[in-house]
């Protein structure tokens, strides 16, 4: 190993105490052989700062896993769930039972549904959102006495959560390996290629359930559909009669500047999965949004029960934190603001762009993907890694996508004076990656 592949310490790794500290805690998406060098211990947040346990502060450039639309540190979102919980935590939402917070989450979240008449199944999460609507769509051609309807279609490179399905559709192989046989009948096609979907169509159609797709792809990297994409795939899907499932896990609830990335792209899918933005992160909370005719063979007594739903579906303090969320977001005009930060992101990041380490930057909405040049990955196979922690350094929290890119997605309240901060000190860390490796 040359030493241009070593990690660069951060400081706080000089306190044996922070960084050697032993945890059973087994990190997530992690290699735990090399967690305990490099681990950051988080403590608080305000706005889209954070800081850790030793006082060190961070620009949190990727609003944590994609969610904290609201920036953090937001006691509103507090009050809302410490009153739910003095009132009643939650309650199971199986059968005929729930409460008043859980239908007002749902009916304010299908009154922002591009689709009209919107059903809202909750979950936990984004992963538990698409085995919900992979379910669903299964059922439902079961339902209309199309069992052979089964086949779930996806986009190379989509991340689909970490479920039974979304392991079984992802598009990045790797999430797949090594587990053995998953779900059968599911199917990857060439992520912006409408021709490939087409000839499958054509020929498999009868035996496809649905599509699924991010508007944009997010964990494969960041990248925007090409232009027209999505229109194309809905008159595709509505030919072949085939379920349109948009997976708006990250693009949801405001990311692309309007509350849905179909509504962005000018599209209305059967079925919207999101989770995320809707809480801003602060309580876990999926959304599964069906349309009418989705929701028919369930809604009007042919399917019987639909046997499918976890403990926490609709958990009321979730939902408390939601409404709370969402009405912030539109009092605030979060929205607007998070669209008039990227608007400026996109100028300001013309540095990054020019930087000889930097391959390419992609952006839509408040996402960006800032791609590292081959020629430094072929060299330094974790220089990725080596800009991020050089970044740590200079006061960024960035996110390494896949060893190509770095995660750019940031609280929507962010300002042009943090955006500039951050830009300033990427290009610090690239300098000073692009320096070392030279
Ligand atoms: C597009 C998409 N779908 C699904 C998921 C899974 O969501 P979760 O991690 O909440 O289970 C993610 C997570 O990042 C995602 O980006």
């Amino acid at each position: 190993m040359s030493t241009a592949t070593l990690p660069e310490p951060l400081a706080s790794q000089n306190d044996p105490s922070h960084a050697a500290h032993p945890s059973p805690l087994w990190h997530a998406f992690a290699d735990m052989s090399k967690v305990p060098e490099t681990r950051v211990v988080l403590e608080r947040g305000q706005g889209v700062w954070i800081w850790d346990t030793e006082g060190r502060r961070y620009l949190d450039s990727t609003a944590g896993l994609w969610y904290c639309a609201l920036g953090w540190g937001r006691e509103e979102l507090a009050e809302a769930a410490a009153a739910q919980m003095r009132k009643l935590a939650t309650y199971s939402t199986f059968g005929d039972m729930t409460t008043n917070t859980t239908l007002e989450l749902a009916e304010r979240v299908a009154s922002l549904s591009p689709m009209p008449n919107t059903a809202v199944f909750l979950t936990s999460g984004g992963s538990e959102s698409i085995d919900t609507a992979a379910k669903i769509v299964r059922r439902y051609w079961n339902v209309l006495g199309r069992p052979e309807k089964r086949v779930i279609v996806s986009r190379g490179m989509a991340y689909h959560g970490i479920a039974g399905f979304g392991t079984s559709i992802a598009g990045i192989p790797a999430n797949r390996e090594g587990y053995g046989p998953l779900i059968e009948d599911v199917h990857v096609v060439a992520a912006d290629s409408t021709q490939e979907l087409e000839k499958l169509f054509a020929e498999r159609g009868h035996e496809i359930a649905a599509f699924f797709g991010e508007p944009v792809r997010g964990a494969g990297g960041v990248y925007p559909p090409v232009a027209g994409y999505w229109p194309e795939v809905e008159r595709l899907c509505r030919q072949y009669d085939v379920l349109l499932v948009c997976d708006e896990v990250i693009t949801g609830f405001g990311r692309l500047g309007a509350w849905f990335g179909s509504a962005h792209y000018g599209i209305q899918p059967d079925i919207i999965t999101g989770a995320k933005a809707v809480t801003s992160g602060y309580q876990p909370l999926g959304v599964v949004l069906c349309n009418e005719r989705v929701q028919e063979p369930f809604y009007s007594g042919k399917a019987g029960v639909l046997r499918h739903g976890y403990t926490y579906s609709g958990h009321a303090t979730a939902c408390a934190v939601g409404l709370r969320n969402l009405e912030i977001m539109e009092t605030e005009r979060v929205l607007e603001r998070g669209a008039e930060a990227a608007k400026a992101m996109v100028e300001l990041f013309e540095p990054l762009r020019r930087h000889s380490m930097v391959k390419q930057v992609r952006t839509e909405g408040l996402l960006a993907g800032i791609e590292i040049c081959e020629d430094a990955r072929k060299r330094v196979p974790n220089v990725v890694d080596q800009v991020l922690w050089q970044a740590r350094k200079n006061e960024v929290m960035t996110r390494n996508m896949l060893g190509h890119s770095l995660q750019f997605s940031p609280a929507f309240i962010i300002t042009q004076e943090e955006l500039r901060f951050y830009v300033e000190r990427m290009l610090t860390s690239l300098d000073a990656v692009a320096a070392r490796i030279a």
